[in-house]
């Protein structure tokens, strides 16, 4: 496609929100506002799209939501995009609203949703990795991990005064479907006693050595991913086995991970990256995410997008080290 002709770009979030959408939004219709482009947002994720449901953005309306967590487009997990009958209705809603590309925000099925797309449309897409989990390849970091983390660092923190207080075993679930990323940072960073993370085979291992040990003299907390296998009843019952005479609680933050202001760098990354998605689409690239690679800006086609981002072995040094 002849990139002076883009004249309108559509926008959507998909999959779960994550703090830093609205940023990226933000920036995107900043930046094709000075290049005189049109942004439209379709409300839903592909819901929107397949149903037409779109409302235009503009970034003076914008520019007072960065601070805000969640998207202001709303966002959902489509099963009808799933289906070559809802594709084509997208497609149809973006012949007849005139929409020459197409960004999106969202995980890798977002990403995975596109690449089926673009089978039958032909205009250029580009991607913004939106998801707290941190999960994905071609990008040290996604949308919405750091607050993410920022968050259940700030929860365990309160969980340990009520731990040092009654000397009791918590057991903190965090989110992360697949992935221990969410675990491990904010594990490492509240001096948790045992991390467990579905990328490790020891963790459990080393907590089961740690709990023979433990006094019931002080506190002892475990953070867990949701994506663990084990799991953190199963933690429970086997420490209550080791130990039955501890005073055990499990947490499960959940969704407050979530919600809640973007931090400083989520931000700085949805700027960045939504202004990088409208200049990517100017330059005339397609099927492409813009990630933050190195401490750069880098574009990775979908198709090695969609492949899991594993927690790296240096972080796995550290949770072996600390687990001790
Ligand atoms: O992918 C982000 C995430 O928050 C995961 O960490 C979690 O497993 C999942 O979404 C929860 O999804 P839902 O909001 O649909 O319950």
């Amino acid at each position: 496609m002849n990139t002076n002709k883009i004249k309108h770009i559509g926008v959507f979030t998909s999959g779960g929100d994550s703090p830093g959408m609205n940023a990226a939004l933000y920036a995107i219709t900043k930046c094709a506002e000075v290049n005189e482009i049109k942004v439209s947002g379709f409300r839903k994720g592909y819901e929107g799209l397949i149903d037409g449901d779109l409302i235009p953005l503009k970034s003076h309306d914008l520019q007072k939501l960065v601070h805000q967590g969640g998207t202001i487009l709303k966002t959902a997990r489509s099963k009808r995009f799933m289906e070559l009958e809802g594709r084509k209705k997208a497609f149809k809603t973006l012949k007849t609203n005139k929409i020459d590309a197409l960004i999106a925000i969202g995980g890798d099925g977002t990403f995975k949703g596109l690449l089926a797309f673009s089978e039958i449309c032909d205009i250029p897409f580009i991607g913004i990795p939106g998801t707290i989990d941190n999960d994905l390849a071609g990008t040290d970091y996604t949308l919405g991990f750091d607050s993410a983390v920022n968050t259940a660092i700030e929860n365990i923190d309160k969980i340990r005064d009520t731990a040092e207080s009654h000397n009791r075993v918590f057991i903190v679930e965090v989110m992360g479907r697949d992935s221990g990323y969410i675990a491990i940072h904010s594990g490492l960073t509240v001096g948790a006693d045992a991390i467990l993370i579905p990328e490790s085979g020891k963790d459990f291992i080393y907590l089961l050595e740690k709990v023979k040990n433990y006094e019931s003299e002080d506190a002892f907390l475990v953070v867990v991913s949701e994506g663990d296998e084990i799991g953190a009843e199963l933690v429970a019952s086997k420490i209550k086995e080791i130990n039955p005479y501890v005073d055990l609680r499990i947490t499960k933050l959940g969704h407050v991970q979530r919600g809640g202001n973007p931090s400083a760098l989520d931000r700085m990354l949805g700027i960045r990256m939504g202004v990088a998605a409208v200049e990517e689409i100017l330059k005339g690239n397609t099927n492409k995410m813009v990630g933050f690679l190195n401490n750069q800006l880098k574009l990775t086609p979908f198709n090695k997008v969609v492949k899991q981002h594993q927690v790296n072995d240096e972080l796995k040094g550290l949770l072996e080290l600390f687990s001790r």
